[in-house]
């Protein structure tokens, strides 16, 4: 399946089976006669660095290798600082390709390098994880985290090309596909009634029909908002209780999982406030159950706020939350920050 995004530079997600050990002919273009510098973690490469490499020298470039240390700690200054600097050791020039292998860390740290190193050039996502398949690897977003946030540093920069062999989720740890399943709930949340219902049918047999879906819908939304000036904070539903969660713990909390706990806090509340009917609540509850992901987190309302203070999606004093208004229906609530505290409290009880 190929869903073409239509972004500032358009490109093509190739998401197919089989793809990573047949990936040379659709990589070809963007590497041949140059140098491919492929960034991944340590869990990944000795799953599938030799199979993406293996293609990369059929394709008639040279291939440079470098990897990090798997998580969320990795996406610090200091890793993109010193890759910046590999690159360059590398005699990378503006003609040649990072290729990001792996999940949302690698992506959102090699796209970030990829958009600054010699003020930009080519990067090729190649997600591993079911997050970064239907979340991180479309739509552009680049990022690290500062110590003081996360993804508080990053550029808009769309990927060349997105390659999804949806065969390598099946050696993901249970744990890490239940986060990209966070996501996959939330696209249903958003705008797609049945796509719910398809998932509480389960997935068997659905996952790349699944992932395409996801991507088209964020393919849509990002087609018509590219910069988040309106519909693309769709996208953000539950994210910024879930980056306060991360936060509160240490960043020991995936992001996925606290994209649940987000979702449900906020949906929550929203209901008793009136502003959400119950089945988004008992539909979204039951699937975050369904797919082993949590609605309630140890932190009180108070720690949560504290943790919000350097929220990028803050505007003055003001921040726009998402609140669902029907089954797969949302809309975008402006907010004073001054009542988030109340907010999230009526939502974690
Ligand atoms: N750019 C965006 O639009 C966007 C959107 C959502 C999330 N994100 C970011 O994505 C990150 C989370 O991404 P993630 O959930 O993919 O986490 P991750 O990249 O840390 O991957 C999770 C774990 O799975 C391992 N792994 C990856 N692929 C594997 C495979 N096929 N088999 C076995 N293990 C594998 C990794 O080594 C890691 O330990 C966060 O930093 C978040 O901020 C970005």
């Amino acid at each position: 399946m190929n869903v073409h995004v239509n972004a500032s530079r358009p490109y093509d997600v190739v998401i197919r089976e089989g793809l990573l050990e047949a990936c040379a002919p659709v990589i070809s273009p963007y590497v041949q006669g140059r140098t491919a510098a492929v960034v991944t973690d340590d869990n990944v490469a000795p799953l599938y660095l030799q199979t993406l490499t293996g293609q990369l020298k059929a394709c008639g470039c040279r291939v440079a290798c470098y990897e990090i240390p798997n998580g969320e700690a990795s996406k610090t200054l200091e890793t993109y600082g010193r890759l910046l600097v590999w690159l360059s050791q590398q005699g990378l020039t503006r003609g040649d390709c990072v290729i990001a292998l792996g999940g949302g860390v690698v992506g959102d740290l090699a796209g970030f390098a990829a958009a600054t190193y010699l003020r930009g050039i080519a990067y090729v996502q190649v997600p591993t994880t079911l997050l970064a398949a239907v979340d991180s690897s479309v739509g552009g977003k680049t990022a690290v985290d500062l110590t003081t946030g996360k993804n508080l540093a990053g550029a808009f920069y769309p990927p060349a090309l997105v390659l999804c062999d949806p065969l390598t989720l099946r050696t993901l740890p249970a744990q890490v596909f239940a986060d990209g399943m966070a996501e996959v709930i939330k696209y249903g949340m958003i705008c797609d009634a049945p796509l719910l219902a398809l998932l509480e049918r389960g997935m068997q047999g659905q996952q790349s029909a699944i992932i395409g879906r996801c991507v088209a819908i964020k393919r849509d939304i990002v087609s018509r908002d590219e910069r988040e000036t309106g519909e693309r904070k769709l996208l953000n539903f539950g994210h910024t209780v879930a980056h306060a969660v991360e936060k509160c713990s240490n960043y020991t909390v995936s992001h996925g999982r606290a994209v649940g706990i987000g979702m449900a806090v906020l949906t929550r509340s929203w209901e008793k406030r009136g502003l959400c009917p119950p089945e988004c609540t008992d539909a979204l509850l039951r699937l975050l159950g369904q797919y082993g992901l949590d609605d309630t987190c140890r932190y009180d309302a108070a720690a949560l706020c504290a943790a919000m203070g350097a929220d990028k999606k803050r505007d003055g004093d003001s921040i726009d939350l998402i609140v669902p208004t029907g089954l797969g229906k949302t809309a975008i609530c402006r907010t004073p920050v001054a009542q988030l505290p109340g907010i999230v409290a009526a939502g974690l009880a």
